[in-house]
Order: structure tokens, then sequence, then C-alpha cells
């Protein structure tokens, strides 16, 4: 390895498994002590393991890296304290945080509980900020700081069945992209990572459900010209689909480094050795009277005949089966 990150101290959260484990290894190769920060509960965020964060922490050892072990949960601000803490009070500093740590309780949202909602929001969306707002305050001040957020197709897209979780990550985005303008000036950059990789989360979809979701997702997708077709397609090209989670860890560590001091506020989609820059949000198209309001009865003549003319669904009603 190249010991880009030598010196630096980095926080990586949820790095006991899947791709935070690929992330928190790379950046210790690197030359960059690590922080590796894990609960160690289920999928669906029960229970604790200190031997998950334990497990790591001695592998980067046995390779001749720095670790510390860490098993505070991410959901909570005073979680999120002790962990950037861990990384302040045994080597002086932090540079780099990797907000990575992930559950998933799925449930189409009309069966969905008040728990499985607070309990997804508060490990992704809160968790991001417990641990950032610390770090934030370090680097402000020591002027230099990388922070990689961890959103998802299903922010971007929507996949049915994770209202909360498309939720949470959506809000990631939003995150990012304040963050990224709240610390650039003080030479942190704050960007955001989109994977798809094969990880305990993604072996949880079964196979069916995965297709669905990619057509939904391509037809939500479809006013930007993919047809869900050719969408389909794509996510089943062997370096599309669910990758190594080793794989993410290499545009990660760059985001990390003094080259891409320059990138902030964006969002990239990685996945297996293709890595992309995800576009955002503007305005595809408008509609604009030049005096007063539009009326419903108006916009209803003009809308479905302008740009409203190719807008897909991405989930036509279906007819209700008879029953026998
Ligand atoms: N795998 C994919 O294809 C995929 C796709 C989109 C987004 N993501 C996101 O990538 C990130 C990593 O997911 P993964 O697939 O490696 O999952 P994973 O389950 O393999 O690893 C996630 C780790 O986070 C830890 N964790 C969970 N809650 C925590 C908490 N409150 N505090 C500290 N640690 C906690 C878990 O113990 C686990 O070890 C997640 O944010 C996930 O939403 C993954």
């Amino acid at each position: 390895m190249a010991d880009l990150l030598k010196g630096k101290v980095a926080v990586v959260t949820g790095a006991g498994r899947g791709i935070g484990r690929g992330i928190a290894r790379l950046l210790a190769a690197e030359g960059a002590k690590v922080v590796v920060n894990d609960l160690g509960g289920s999928g669906s965020g029960e229970g604790a393991d200190k031997s998950v964060a334990d497990a790591v922490a001695e592998e980067i050892k046995k390779s001749g890296g720095a670790a510390l072990a860490s098993y505070d949960s991410v959901a909570s601000m005073a979680g999120g304290e002790r962990i950037i803490k861990t990384a302040l009070d045994n080597w002086g500093r932090i540079d780099i945080l990797v907000n990575n740590a992930g559950i998933l309780r799925d449930r189409m949202v009309f069966n969905m509980t008040e728990e499985e909602w607070d309990i997804v929001q508060a490990t992704h969306l809160k968790g991001h900020f417990a641990c950032t707002k610390p770090a934030a305050i370090l680097m402000r001040q020591q002027r230099w700081g990388r922070i990689v957020n961890f959103t998802s197709d299903s922010g971007m897209y929507g996949n049915a069945g994770q209202a909360n979780y498309g939720a949470a990550k959506s809000g990631i985005m939003g995150f990012t992209r304040v963050v990224a303008r709240d610390l650039g000036r003080y030479a942190v950059t704050c960007n955001a990572i989109a994977p798809a990789a094969a990880t305990r989360l993604t072996a949880t979809i079964p196979e069916a459900t995965a297709g669905r979701r990619a057509l939904a997702g391509a037809q939500a997708a479809g006013g930007r010209g993919a047809t869900p077709e050719a969408e389909l397609a794509r996510l089943r090209e062997p370096q599309a689909g669910f990758n190594h989670p080793d794989d993410i860890a290499p545009f990660v560590a760059y985001l990390c480094t003094d080259h891409a001091a320059g990138i902030n506020g964006k969002c990239f989609r990685v996945a297996g050795g293709r890595v992309s820059l995800l576009s955002d949000e503007v305005p595809l198209r408008k509609m604009w009277k030049p005096s007063g309001f539009w009326t419903p009865e108006e916009i209803a003549q003009i809308f479905p005949q302008t740009f409203g003319l190719d807008l897909v669904n991405p989930a036509p009603p279906q007819p209700v089966e008879q029953k026998r």
C-alpha cells in the first residue's frame, strides 16, 4: 500500500462486518489509525456483541496496522460522542469519519410499526448526526477533515417495503449536501456513497423482490432516460450486481485523501469496479403562467399533454383478485 493516509486518525462505524470491515482494513493498510466501531447486533438492530468489533481490530493489528475497538451504538448523541472521543483520547485527533453503520426493518408502509420506523431513523439518520457533530467540532478546529456518509438506491429511487430506510437514506443525502456547505470553508469535505455489495443486509432481500425493486427503481428513473429492461440488465451484470463488500473501500479511501480535497457534497454509486457520479437534483421541466395562479382545471388540461406525457407510475394499480 502507498501510505496515502499515513498519520491520519479514522473512525469507521459499523466496521465489524460487511462494507465497513473492508473500509476499516483498507484505511489501516493506507496508514491510518482506525477506531473500529460496531455494536455487533443483528441485521435488524437487536442485541449487541463486542467480539464483532474486536475481531476486525485484531485483524488490523495482526497485519501491522493500528486499531481500537469501540462498541457504542451510533443511535444516540452520547454514543456518537463516546465513539469520537475514543479517537481523541487515544490518538489526539480525528481526521476521517465514515458513517457506515446500518440495519434494516423492512415492511410495507401500511403494516410498519412506530418502533420499526424509529429504530431505522435512529440508526441511519440520527446516527449520522450523532457522530458527525462531535467530529465536525474537532475537524473545524484543525482545519482538515473527511466525512463519508452512506446512502442507498432506496433513498434515491424508492424500494417497496422500505419507507423507513428510504426516508432515512434520502435524509442522509440532504444532510450530506448541507454538511458539505457548513464545513467546506474549513477544508472539511462531506460526500456520500450509495453502495451495492453482497452482505448480510442484501442477503435478506429475496431475489424476486430484488428484481421487482430494480424494476420499480428503473421505472421511477424512466424520465431520465433509462428503460426498465435496460436498468434490470444493468443490475444483473456481474459488475453491477451484488459484489464483494471490499469493492466499496478503495473509493471511500480515495475520498479521504488530500487528492480528493475538491470533492464535496457529492454522491457516488459504487458497485464492484463501477463508480458513478450521481446527479444533483435539478428541475427537469417547468411550466409557467405569466400572470396569476394556475387553476386545477388548467393544469388538468395542459399537464398530461406536455411534460406529464411520459411520466411512468412505478407501481401501477393491479386488478383486484376475485375471492372464490
Ligand atoms: N450492502 C449493500 O448493497 C448496501 C446497499 C445500500 C446501502 N448500504 C448501506 O451500507 C452500509 C453498510 O451496510 P452492510 O451491507 O455492510 O451491512 P452489514 O450488516 O454487513 O454491516 C453493518 C454493520 O453496522 C453495525 N451496526 C448496526 N447498527 C449499529 C449501531 N447502532 N451502532 C454501531 N454499529 C451498528 C452492524 O452490527 C453491522 O456490523 C449501511 O449503511 C447500509 O444501509 C448497503
